[in-house]
């Protein structure tokens, strides 16, 4: 029997230029650049101008990019009805789906993919998530503002308000660190979709289902459940060691590369003590601090660490999103990246179609229908 690798682990698909995790370091670059630099001194539309053309823009480059994704953001007469017609108890993963697929075939996004159809789809995402979540609170849409960045016209489209330079510092943090990841499921997705020369809102579109998984993007709200129920600082031990013993998995710590701790989750635990309520924060570093213990005693093999969700969902929060908007605001930031691998598998592409090993029956002889 052939070797089989289960879950694809370890094994080399392709080769890229947008992002590197190095699960034994702990390290993760984006077109050569340290994660935590960008972070700390690059914004988004900076980050998403790399992971597009290549190269860090000049001043001159990114004014003229922000013009154009400003144009982009306006959400068409036709999308905007689709989210209208929707039921406000829709899933917001679901509605972004839906409404991202009506934006394809609205602005017809069809053939090959460019980089104008990633600006456009890119820039749309907050408009519909702001539009979807003011209509399930009764509120009319409120226009983007050429003026403001991406980070700050989603969270200024949400409320209505400008908001303050601390907050959009704190979610412009989190979408650099969130938009791009080397070949995880929901950019697989997106480049296996792009390998049959399908059109780049139908990647997306498969991208957002791949993403939408509670073992992938739909992580981070559950983490904050998680710290809700635990609730105080004490009951932290107690609360892990049950659902350890149920088997239960703990939500925010794990990852398929990472075999150290997520340069991600670092960045974020800082910038978590500075954006959330000092109890809240007390109890999350309580909490990870246990979890790292008892994954550490009962796996030892593991090598178990925090992952990127844990403390998103502690910055998230204290940005002030709603809780279901937390995986919709990660494909906010993803899309950046699957663009960009969409692009990247067109310029040198091979359809992607991998074997199975047959392990079904053999030489069965037909019965008529009767007769079964
Ligand atoms: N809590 C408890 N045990 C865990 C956890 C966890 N969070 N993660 C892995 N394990 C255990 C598994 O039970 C398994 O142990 P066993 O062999 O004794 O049964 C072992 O570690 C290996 O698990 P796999 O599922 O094979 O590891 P994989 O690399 O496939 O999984 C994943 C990675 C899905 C992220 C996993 O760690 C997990 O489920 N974490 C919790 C969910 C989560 O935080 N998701 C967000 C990931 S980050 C992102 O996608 C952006």
């Amino acid at each position: 029997m052939a070797q089989i690798a289960k879950g694809l682990e370890g094994v080399i698909v392709s080769e890229t230029s947008l992002s590197h995790p190095d699960g034994e370091n702990g390290r993760l670059m984006y077109s050569g650049y340290e994660i935590a630099d960008l972070a700390n001194h690059a914004i988004f539309e900076e980050v998403v101008y790399l992971l597009w053309v290549g190269h860090l823009p000049t001043r001159g480059e990114l004014t003229e990019f922000n013009a154009q994704m400003a144009s982009y953001r306006i959400l068409p007469k036709a999308v905007a009805a689709v989210i209208q017609t929707m039921p406000n108890d829709v899933e917001p993963m679901d509605m972004l789906r839906t409404a991202a697929s009506a934006f394809g075939a609205v602005q017809k996004i069809t053939g090959k993919g460019t980089v104008e159809h990633a600006m456009a789809l890119t820039a749309v995402f907050p408009t519909i998530m702001a539009a979807f979540d003011r209509q399930r609170r009764g509120l009319a849409p409120v226009a983007p503002r050429s003026d403001l960045s991406h980070a700050a016209n989603y969270l200024y489209m949400l409320s209505g308000e400008a908001p303050s330079e601390q907050r959009t510092r704190a979610l412009d943090t989190y979408l650099i660190l969130t938009a791009d990841h080397g070949f995880n499921a929901s950019t697989f997705t997106a480049r296996v979709i792009a390998s049959t020369l399908s059109d780049m809102c139908s990647s997306i579109v498969g991208a957002i289902g791949a993403l939408k998984g509670p073992l992938h993007g739909g992580a981070p709200a559950l983490v904050l459940d998680m710290l809700r129920e635990i609730g105080t600082p004490d009951n932290a031990e107690a609360w892990l060691n049950a659902a350890l013993d149920r088997g239960d998995r703990l939500m925010g710590f794990g990852h398929r590369v990472y075999k150290t701790e997520d340069p991600r989750a670092k960045v974020l635990r800082s910038l978590a003590e500075r954006t959330s309520e000092i109890d809240f924060f007390r109890l999350a570093i309580r909490v990870e601090d246990v979890a790292l213990r008892l994954l550490h005693e009962r796996k030892p093999d593991r090598r178990l660490y925090t992952n990127v969700e844990f403390y998103s969902s502690a910055v998230l929060h204290g940005v002030g999103l709603p809780d279901d908007l937390f995986t919709p605001t990660f494909a906010v930031s993803r899309v950046a990246g699957w663009t960009a691998h969409v692009l990247e598998q067109l310029k040198d592409n091979r359809l992607i179609r991998p074997a199975a090993e047959y392990v079904g029956p053999t030489n069965l002889t037909f019965v008529p229908i009767e007769k079964r």
